[in-house]
């Protein structure tokens, strides 16, 4: 379905903190080892009643486990657990080796855990997952104040801002009531409408169904019943009559659902703000008597409702869930068992070279080493990039804000033409600290032409800091680079020499004149010559471009082989949420889970790589031209055109 590709700014400029304080790192880690309770902290062994018998941890297996603690008091959570399309993606995506412990805040435990597990069957009953996922979901009837061992200090220390977290609720308020009269609200989902609520009273008026416009709500928060027509429509209505928000009440028995567009509908911006709450039959009297009633928002601070242990048992946060769906939770899950891969693959034998270990990233100058090379490490055939951005804290909550590229540049030969060539990009996970990942950069091997090179990775000037790890991995394989001979042995191939190509820039209508064909003869004794590029697009203009929209780059060689990439995910709904296996931070702030062009937040950029050996004239010069399309044509767009990052290079092999 179409999105409404915007962050939501005001959203995220409310809950930028101001970042001055400048953290020590050593003192901060070493206070909270004492604490024991911090993400990264090893889980104590614990067991809990469920429904069931009883969940003892550790478990037989290395498997990972998602806690759960419910509250009634959330409408996120009843949305949540109502939801069937939430139950349904609980039930068919639940990674394979994760437990899930529901849990319940409430005095209510008994019966909460009862209900939860009845959804869970309900919607597990029709599904051929479904027994096997029964058997990793646990229910406890203990109420979490009453469980007596750690978890309830992790659900009540782990602060928590943003959708999941906290009670939201609105404040009714009237000269007929001695109190206010305080609910549960949902607001609509953060993607769609882009208004939010001031922090004051705002007067209530009734607009009956939302499903034609009334003037009567002009200035004023609309009041309308759930149904007649959608979700969109009463906002639409009551924006077109002024109102400057509406509150939807859920009809009789019904739960509190997550208002939100469907297709076509996301493409108009409305501009005010929508909430969802249950029928106050109080409030809808005094508005049918004419009464004043006025309405406020609030969120009152809550225990965290998740957190997570991975298959090491180590405590993790969970993130920020967009929207109520278990979803969230899956992608979790996931990553769990993205870094158990991880590790695995940092087990394999490598020669290791440190160039950043806990470092700040900020500013112009960023992140800076100087590293010597250990003689005969370009006699490996594969380099890898194993780097990690985390934060000032252990806490996603000392994480930066937004999804910037992070570079990597290396010169070591400071006279040389690739003095500051770029050797790695990632984008920054938006406020989560727990990116790492392995990048195969072994064709970028020639760019380590002396035994000491300087290191450079940065982020934009005014980010809030990172802090970055990196080691070179130098190995051995013969996964990579090789040439099948007739023969069948195998032979390795050792890239020798690189030569620069293109760079982007601007994504307007004079974008593809700036590239120019390059002519270039082969090295004698190479073997494979291969094209690598490293491409994104950001920006935004009128179509999106250069982040959300869809967008083609050609490298034409010799004038007849147009080898093409395209970024065909950019824009669509789950584009960048379905990478999370290949280590995309899931559970971000913004809309990580978007498809981008050519990237994902939380992630590393992967390089494209086209073997063009056979392309080529062996003999004589060749030639090569890049350019790039949106829509097939060059781009166009009347203003505030995107532009695209790209740094390539021919790759020979000898
Ligand atoms: C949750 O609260 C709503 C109304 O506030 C109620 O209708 C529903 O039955 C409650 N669910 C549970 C499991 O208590
Ligand atoms: C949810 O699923 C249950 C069982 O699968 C079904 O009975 C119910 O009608 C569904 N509700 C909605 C709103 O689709
Ligand atoms: C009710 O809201 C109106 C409009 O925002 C405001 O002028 C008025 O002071 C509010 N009344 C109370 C009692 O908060
Ligand atoms: C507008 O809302 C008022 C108050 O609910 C109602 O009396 C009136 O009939 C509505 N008008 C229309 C056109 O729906
Ligand atoms: C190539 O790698 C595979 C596993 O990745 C290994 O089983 C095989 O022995 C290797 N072959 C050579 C020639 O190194
Ligand atoms: C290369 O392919 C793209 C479509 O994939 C096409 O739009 C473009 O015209 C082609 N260019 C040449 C020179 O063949």
């Amino acid at each position: 379905s179409p999105l409404r590709l915007s962050h939501n700014l005001d959203e995220e400029r409310r809950e930028l903190p101001l970042y001055t304080e400048t953290i020590n790192l050593k003192s901060q880690r070493k206070h909270n080892d004492i604490t024991g309770f911090e993400p990264g902290d090893n889980a104590a062994p614990f067991q809990i009643k469920t429904l069931d018998g009883e969940f003892i941890y550790p478990l037989q297996k290395k498997w990972s486990v998602i806690f759960h603690a419910f509250t009634n008091n959330s409408a996120f959570l009843e949305c949540l657990w109502s939801s069937n399309a939430s139950l349904t993606d609980l039930v068919e995506y639940l990674p394979e080796n994760t437990h899930v412990l529901f849990l319940s805040l409430d005095e209510t435990a008994a019966k909460d855990a009862l209900w939860m597990r009845e959804m869970v069957y309900r919607i597990a009953s029709g599904s051929h997952r479904g027994k096997d996922v029964l058997s990793r979901l646990h229910f406890s009837p203990v109420p979490v104040f009453a469980l007596g061992n750690w978890i309830p200090k992790v659900l009540y220390s782990w602060g928590c801002t943003g959708h999941n977290c906290g009670l939201a609720q609105a404040v009714f308020t009237s000269t007929e009531w001695d109190l206010p009269l305080i609910t549960k609200r949902l607001n609509a989902r953060y993607d769609w409408l882009n208004g939010y609520w001031d922090q004051k009273p705002y007067r209530l008026k009734d607009g009956g169904d939302g499903c034609t416009p009334n003037s009567s709500v002009a200035g004023a928060v609309a009041w309308v019943s759930e149904g007649g027509c959608s979700f969109f429509t009463k906002v639409k209505n009551m924006a077109a009559s002024k109102a400057v928000g509406v509150v939807v009440y859920a009809s009789a028995g019904q739960p509190i659902k997550d208002m939100n567009c469907i297709g076509g509908e996301c493409n108009t911006a409305l501009g005010i703000p929508a909430a969802m709450v249950h029928l106050e039959t109080s409030v809808d009297s005094a508005l049918r008597a004419g009464k004043a009633v006025n309405v406020s928002f609030q969120t009152t601070p809550s225990p965290n409702f998740f957190f997570g242990l991975d298959q090491q048992g180590a405590l993790a946060e969970m993130g920020w869930l967009l929207y109520p769906t278990f979803r969230f939770l899956n992608w979790q899950a996931q990553w769990f068992d993205y870094q158990e891969g991880l590790r695995g693959h940092l087990e394999r034998p490598a020669t290791v070279v440190p160039v950043f270990d806990r470092v700040q990233m900020q500013g112009e100058h960023g992140a800076q080493a100087t590293v010597d090379l250990p003689a005969g490490v370009l006699e490996y055939n594969v380099l890898e990039l194993d780097a990690s951005l985390s934060c000032p804290g252990r806490r996603d909550e000392t994480c930066a804000h937004w999804d910037h590229t992070a570079q990597l540049f290396v010169c070591c030969d400071h006279f040389g033409p690739s003095c500051n060539a770029e050797l790695g990009r990632w984008i920054t996970a938006f406020r989560r600290g727990t990116g790492r990942w392995i990048t195969d950069v072994s064709p970028l091997m020639p760019l380590l032409n002396s035994g000491r090179c300087a290191f450079t990775m940065k982020t934009v000037a005014w980010a809030m800091p990172w802090v970055v790890s990196l080691n070179l991995r130098f190995s051995h394989s013969n996964q990579s680079a090789f040439l099948v001979k007739e023969t069948d042995d195998i032979e390795r191939l050792q890239p020798f020499k690189l030569t620069s190509l293109f760079g982007g820039g601007t994504f307007d209508k004079g974008y593809n004149k700036r590239f120019q064909p390059l002519k270039f003869t082969i090295p004698a004794s190479t073997k494979k010559v291969e094209l690598y590029a490293v491409i994104t697009g950001h920006g935004s203009d009128e179509y999106g471009c250069g982040e959300f929209c869809v967008t083609s780059h050609h490298v034409l060689v010799n004038g007849i082989f147009n080898n093409t990439r395209i970024f065909d995910s950019a824009g669509s709904a789950l584009g960048c949420a379905l990478r999370v296996a290949e280590g995309a931070v899931p559970n971000e702030h913004g809309t990580w889970l978007y498809g981008r062009g050519g990237w994902c937040d939380g992630l590393q950029v992967n390089p494209w790589r086209v073997d063009i050996t056979k392309q080529l004239d062996w003999s004589g010069t060749n030639s090569i031209l890049y350019f790039g399309l949106y829509d097939g044509m060059d781009p166009n767009p009347a203003s505030n055109p995107g532009y695209i990052v790209m740094s390539s290079y021919l790759v020979f092999y000898k």
